[in-house]
């Protein structure tokens, strides 16, 4: 089998590196891809949302499956594209995606579906934001989102009035986030510990993976501003067997067959970033593919064949495939990052000690933002590198991971010391 890997972040070179592993794969590609990629397979100089380019890319090499990593082409619509043409590709239509393009879709949905989720209203104009927070108790707290594609940064979570009236007034006055800020969802805020549940979906079948936790926060202890995702480990001893199950039975099942209802059949990857609270696991958000740093760490452990998985979910059929196997040992990505992140930072410093790091048992380091110039692999994002590790504990594992972190070294680099701590708080 032949397939193409879209996107060219940490998600993807997990996805390369674990598709590669299968014994029914021949030959794998990633458009565009990164220089860490690049030595797992072979990279594609097409951006991921060329649409006509990369279908006439994968008639010509006549690649069996294409998997979209990342949300932006999911929701323009290339999975409709290529479904016209007759070819087979792992991710949702247009009209699925949009349960991660608009907040507002996604709300509303999860409402009719009776599925647990923080109350939310929608609006388009401030002042009547304003005064709907005003008119709530007092100590009420909000979480202010715009409706469309942000990158992770169109949320905000506020201690107070002042704050909320303020990311208001950014958002619909201001037009921080243009377009996809026009229309906001003022949500409930909810208190409780947050994990990710990812499920492979083929319309019918639901298939969970093992959960994870990010660490969406800058900084150790979960302070500083929220990034695309610092860390994660997997398993998580706060989503046992039986949240998994009320998972399962409250949230995705109603979810799939509420899609199904509205004529938006979900085949793909669908994300549920939860929030555990004294009523039981509730939903943050939808998102309508797999993870990013939750992949590297979940993939880390997962033994069944990939390919085989996403080629079933892809044909809808799931149901024929074996049960998922698992290491059940614990992984965690370390995320390390550029100097300024989640802010500017510089592009173009050359890294150093990668292949030290590569010689960490156990251990593999996924890049992100990195690019290759002549001989030298530099920083080329935010988010640069995924080092991730595995071991008979998360201690272990977390032993190895910041090993191999400690022989990487570039200007400004810089990464979360407590990934996986949370862990010995249950
Ligand atoms: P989202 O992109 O909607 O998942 O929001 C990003 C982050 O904001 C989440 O990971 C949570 O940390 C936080 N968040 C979102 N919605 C809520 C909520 N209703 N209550 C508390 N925190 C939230
Ligand atoms: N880890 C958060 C995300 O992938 O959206």
């Amino acid at each position: 089998m032949k397939i193409l890997v879209i996107g060219s972040g940490g998600r993807e070179h997990a996805l390369v590196w674990k598709l590669k592993q299968s014994p029914s794969v021949t030959q794998i590609y990633c458009a565009p891809g990164n220089a860490g990629i690049g030595l797992d397979c072979t990279n594609v100089d097409i951006a991921a949302t060329d649409f006509p380019k990369l279908i006439k890319f994968v008639q010509k090499e006549k690649i069996d499956l294409t998997v979209v990593g990342p949300e932006v082409p999911l929701v323009q619509g290339i999975v409709d594209e290529f479904q016209k043409v007759g070819l087979r590709i792992f991710g949702p239509t247009k009209k699925a995606a949009e349960l991660e393009g608009s907040k507002k879709f996604a709300k509303e949905i999860m409402r009719k579906a009776n599925v647990p989720t923080a109350d939310f209203r929608v609006f388009t104009n401030s002042a009547e934001a304003i005064s709907y927070i005003e008119e709530r108790e007092e100590g009420d707290r909000f979480v202010i989102k715009a409706d469309g594609l942000a990158a992770g940064k169109g949320v905000t979570v506020c201690d107070s009035n002042e704050e909320a009236r303020d990311a208001i007034r950014r958002m619909l006055l201001h037009k921080e986030f243009g377009e996809a800020g026009q229309r906001i969802v003022i949500e409930d805020r909810l208190v409780g510990e947050e994990a990710s549940l990812l499920a492979f979906v083929d319309g019918n079948t639901i298939v969970p993976l093992e959960a994870a936790q990010d660490h969406k926060a800058a900084h150790d202890g979960d302070t500083g501003p929220n990034t695309g995702g610092m860390g994660a480990y997997s398993p998580t001893p706060i989503v046992n067997d039986e949240i998994i199950d009320t998972v399962v039975e409250k949230i995705l099942v109603p979810m799939v067959h509420e899609m199904n209802k509205e004529g938006r059949p979900f085949r793909g990857c669908l994300y549920a970033g939860l929030m555990l609270t004294n009523q039981g696991p509730k939903v943050l958000e939808f998102n309508v593919r797999l993870g990013d740093p939750e992949t590297q760490a979940v993939l880390m452990r997962l033994k069944s064949d990939l390919a085989q998985i996403m080629y079933a979910c892809a044909e809808g059929k799931l149901d024929q495939i074996e049960p998922l196997e698992w290491d059940p040992r614990p992984s965690l990505c370390v995320v390390m990052a550029s100097a300024g992140y989640p802010g500017d930072y510089e592009k173009g410093l050359p890294i150093r000690g990668l292949d030290d790091a590569a010689l960490v048992p156990d251990t593999k380091v996924f890049h992100a933002g990195t690019r290759r110039v002549g001989e030298q692999i530099v920083n080329d994002g935010g988010r640069v590198l995924g080092v991730t590790a595995i071991g008979d504990t998360i201690s272990d594992a977390k032993l190895r991971a910041y090993q191999a972190v400690k022989c990487i070294r570039w200007d400004g680099a810089w990464c979360r010391k407590d990934i996986s701590d949370k862990a010995n708080r249950y």
